[in-house]
């Protein structure tokens, strides 16, 4: 159990290419629980592994994030989306970005196929608030911010 610090937008690695994970080791195990204590911590939806300084293609969610107390947190290695539909254009924000919020046009249900920490492949469908978390956190791993896509930036004073 660790918290990992979470890098802020205008550091280099944010900005690039994760690679995938070949073998699942130890470590990575290690990486995933320190990433959800991070994530939790934060009070954050997802969390992708670059925002934590690691290159690789692995992001976490909390499909419980809005119930206090109550977290279900979700691990993807070497997503990929499968199938998105529908659309809508919603406030988002990044634990990289703190205090700043936008507005994006984000597909609303978005499926993933991934690994879980077993290795085993599994496929998740988030709509919705996790629709848009999906695309957000698969974009980090190609060093893509929400805000290379924002529609409209908001005043933060406005959103909370
Ligand atoms: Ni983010």
């Amino acid at each position: 159990m660790a918290i990992l610090k979470i890098v802020e937008e205008g550091e280099e690695i944010l900005r690039k290419k994760c690679r995938e994970v070949s073998e699942i080791t130890p470590k990575i195990k290690t990486l995933l629980d320190d990433m959800g204590d991070t994530l939790i911590k934060a009070n954050g939806v997802g969390l992708a592994a670059p925002q934590v300084g690691i290159l690789r293609r692995i992001f976490i969610i909390d499909t419980n994030a809005e119930e206090s107390g109550n977290h279900n947190i979700i691990e993807f290695i070497n997503p990929t989306i499968v199938s998105a539909e529908g659309h809508q254009e919603e406030v988002e924000g990044c634990l990289s970005i703190p205090g700043k919020y936008g507005i994006t046009s984000r597909p609303m249900t978005v499926t993933v196929e991934a690994l879980d920490r077993d290795g085993k492949k599994f496929r998740y469908t988030g709509t919705g608030l996790y629709g848009r978390c999906l695309c957000h956190e698969n974009d980090h791993l190609d060093g893509i911010l929400y805000t290379d896509k924002v529609i409209e930036m908001l005043d933060p004073d406005e959103v909370e």
